[in-house]
């Protein structure tokens, strides 16, 4: 008999709605994937207002749980269990996430689950290819978070070996198109404009790549001043900025520092697998070089397509399938969202 979990998510700027059915196999199916995004919303202040956000979920949220089920041709009442983005994120913003979650599980007395969003964004792999290999390597990269984390069990046991030590990929990638008076969210301009560019323009700093560095932690705040540094002194000099060049250069660092330490913790590590996730995972130079280095290494690269990378409900309805499939007991009705939890509680 298989069963059919809902999955809400409200952690930043996105609300989703996903739908999956959990087959007897433990094999997940994507029924539904809605996304109601406030993106626009924030674009003028370069980066997600929390208060703007929480008003955004707060109207989206029920409508985007109808289209779902329209999608799916599924009735509020067919739903087995539920899973919600327990954190982390924006407190306020998971909180309207949580109240509607723990709203549908009371009225249509199913389990509910708090599931963690950075395991959702590795969760999400398996509706594209199918279950997870244990151990696997999972290269997390959004606006929010960059981490390197060893899988033994989506469901319960994640750890983190390295993360960045200030700016996410994603943020460096939104700041560095602010500088470049590209539009925000940065990282498709930036991607675009990389495509006319020459990647070995200008030699931008590998962050924490040095032999008493962290082999892998990450830091990208000095490749954004380097970046900053480069078209200030470019302007002093009345040089047009060659914006193209630029991008290209700037990506070509990021893609290098994140695939560079992945592989090696695979490799070090013994693990055949990597799957890059979050939003940076959509960039082409990022999954081109992964792709190039993972084979070269003999690691398998899996890599959700973009849709499935950014923020989304699937994620947690597939992380909430592979919950509810371990026989986790349920949160209870009483859990609060936590802004700050770790990558190590997967549902709570
Ligand atoms: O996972 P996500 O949708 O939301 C967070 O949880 O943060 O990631 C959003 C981030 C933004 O910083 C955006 O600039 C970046 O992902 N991004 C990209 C690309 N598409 C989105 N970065 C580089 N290349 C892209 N093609
Ligand atoms: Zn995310």
């Amino acid at each position: 008999m298989s069963r059919i979990v809902m999955g809400i998510e409200s952690s930043c700027d996105e609300t989703g709605v996903g739908l999956v059915r959990l087959h007897d196999d433990g094999t997940v199916e994507l029924l539904a994937d809605e996304v109601a995004s406030s993106v626009e919303q924030h674009a003028r202040f370069g980066g997600v207002v929390p208060e703007v956000a929480s008003r955004a979920h707060l109207e989206a949220m029920v409508p985007t749980a109808r289209r779902a089920f329209d999608t799916a041709g599924l009735e509020l009442s067919d739903v087995d269990a539920i899973a919600v983005t327990a954190g982390p994120g924006l407190a306020g913003a998971l909180l309207v996430g949580v109240s509607a979650a723990k709203a549908y599980a009371t009225a249509l007395d199913v389990p509910l689950y708090g599931v963690n969003h950075l395991a959702g964004h590795i969760a999400v792999d398996t509706l594209q290819h199918g279950p997870l290999p244990a151990p696997c390597l999972a290269l997390l990269v959004s606006g929010g978070h960059t981490q390197l984390l060893r899988v033994d069990d989506i469901a319960g046991k994640i750890t983190e070996i390295g993360s960045t030590v200030d700016d996410a990929a994603g943020e460096a990638y939104d700041k560095v198109a602010r500088l470049l008076d590209l539009p925000y969210p940065g990282g498709p301009p930036i991607d675009k404009a990389a495509k006319n560019g020459d990647p070995r323009a200008i030699a931008f700093p590998r962050g924490m790549t040095g032999p008493r560095d962290a082999p892998f932690d990450f830091s990208f705040s000095g490749l954004k001043t380097a970046v900053a540094r480069w078209v200030e002194a470019a302007e002093r000099r009345g040089d047009p900025i060659p914006v193209d060049n630029v991008a290209a250069s700037f990506q070509e660092a990021v893609a290098d520092v994140l695939t560079a330490k992945a592989v090696r913790a695979a490799t070090e590590s013994g693990i055949g697998t990597l799957v890059i996730s979050g939003g940076v995972a959509a960039n082409s130079r990022l999954s081109s070089l992964a792709a190039e280095r993972c084979e070269a290494a003999g690691i398998e690269l899996r890599v959700p397509r973009p849709r499935l990378c950014t923020d989304n409900g699937a994620m947690i309805a597939a992380l909430g399938a592979h919950v509810v499939a371990a026989g986790c007991t349920p949160s209870s009705l009483d859990f609060s969202a936590n802004p700050a939890l770790p990558v190590s509680t997967v549902s709570i």
